[in-house]
């Protein structure tokens, strides 16, 4: 290498370690008081203090500069959660929820997920591509650098495999690091009988996995969804195809999603906010991640999965927004990260390590992603302070002041730039 590409000096660096960390023990981020970071062909070449990286670095006339001024400068946020890919909000239903009726109680009635599985069909793929887009300009917008986006929404094979063909457009069109998950388990669809969709589910994985469109698959374990042992079956299946197991498990009612995630050494079990302690104590034996969703706890105001619990099993968590049109309509981070520390009342190192390094290892990109370090994607959040804890203490005014994204800046002086202004589906 000459000259580098990119070359950001005078920040407060702040990161998490280089790989997934067990919550229990104290955590801190590294600190580099006034530090730089090197960037060429998207990925970190040096990082370190400012006096000591200009030495060993020789910008050129090409070499983008970027003085931070003193500002935080973190990894940039990874979502590995959300339900992205959707074609109308569902006010009415939150009214609905005020006046008492219940979430499963809505989709039981047919509303929901199935209400959003008929908007789905309804739209085409342009609408639902502009959808997906816009929220994810939205999120690169609060410091976001990669998310997970689920389909689930299709409910039948043929429109779930167009759910993951938009993702993939998508994905190509922003160049972002998407990572894709079926999640045709999500509701039964009123027009299949129930052991037909059970079978359709493992064909669409069958065919998602054969032409590369899908990296694991995902079950909404939970009562009067799918049982535990059609969540087995559907898993065990996926695991056959090379596909990661993730599981939605135990988010309203304690369903035995936390033991089976065990059970089967699934990559994670997102929500648990009704998991036993028995459950997440398995969990952490078999190396299963926790991803927690303080998000959906605060918008169906139920009781969140408090940090004490995470803590006493010792368990890799992390957060992301579960960002859907029915129970997390959100899209920040930022927001996920302040949720977490007043509400499940983790600690901001915990918090920024749950949004970073330990989402990154959900999503199998633990070397490419989560931490300032030498060899991963040069993926940066700055913020427009010097204290990171801005995003803790008031998340509606940390809109960060820059954020790169494999050594290409997306948002500049809390703008987003030409690049990310160009993004559309054409
Ligand atoms: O993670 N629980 C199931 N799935 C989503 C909600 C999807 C929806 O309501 O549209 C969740 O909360
Ligand atoms: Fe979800």
């Amino acid at each position: 290498m000459k000259h580098p590409d990119l070359l950001l000096f005078h920040g407060r660096l702040l990161t998490p370690p280089a790989e997934a960390v067990a919550l229990g023990q104290p955590l801190s981020l590294e600190e580099t008081a006034d530090g730089a970071v090197v960037a060429h062909r998207g990925k970190i070449v040096d990082v370190g203090p400012t006096a000591e990286v200009l030495e060993r670095t020789t910008a050129g006339p090409m070499t983008r500069m970027i003085d931070a001024q003193g500002r935080a400068v973190l990894p940039g946020l990874v979502d590995p959660h959300t339900h992205m890919l959707y074609a109308k909000d569902r006010m009415d239903e939150m009214e609905l929820r005020h006046e008492g009726k219940g979430y499963l109680e809505i989709l039981a009635a047919g509303g929901g997920i199935l209400k959003s599985m008929r908007d789905f069909r309804a739209a085409d793929d342009q609408e639902l591509a502009e959808g997906l887009l816009s929220r994810l300009k939205q999120a690169v917008g609060q410091g976001t650098v990669a998310v997970e986006v689920k389909t689930g929404y299709g409910l039948s094979q043929a429109e779930e495999m167009r759910g993951l063909g938009i993702i993939d457009r998508v994905a190509k069109l922003t160049g972002l690091p998407i990572t894709p998950t079926l999640l045709a388990a999500h509701a039964f669809p009123p027009d299949t009988g129930r052991a037909e969709y059970l079978d359709q589910c493992d064909r669409t994985a069958t065919q998602a996995a054969k032409a590369g469109l899908a990296k694991a698959v995902d079950v909404f374990v939970e009562d009067g969804v799918f049982s535990p042992a059609e969540g087995r079956r559907l898993l065990a299946h996926a695991r056959t195809l090379g596909l990661a197991a993730r599981m939605h498990a135990d988010e309203l009612s304690p369903s035995g999603g936390a033991e089976l995630a065990a059970e089967l050494a699934a990559v994670s079990a997102d929500h648990l906010t009704a998991a036993t302690a028995e459950g997440l104590a398995q969990m952490a034996a078999a190396g299963v991640s926790a991803v927690v969703l303080p998000g959906t706890s605060f918008f169906l105001d139920r009781p969140p999965l408090m940090a004490a619990r995470v803590r006493e099993a010792r368990l890799i968590a992390a957060l992301a927004t579960d960002s859907n049109p029915g129970s997390s309509p959100f899209v920040s981070m930022a927001w996920m990260i302040a949720l977490a520390f007043h509400r499940n009342r983790f600690t901001w190192p915990e918090a920024l390590t749950m949004a970073t390094i330990n989402a990154a290892h959900v999503l199998g990109r633990d070397r490419e992603l989560g931490s300032l370090t030498v060899g991963k994607r040069c993926s940066l959040l700055v913020l427009d302070e010097a204290d990171p804890r801005v995003l803790v203490y008031r998340p509606d005014q940390a809109a960060p002041w820059a954020v790169v994204e494999s050594g290409r800046v997306l948002i500049w002086q809390g703008a987003p730039t030409e690049e990310v202004m160009a993004w559309t589906v054409s």
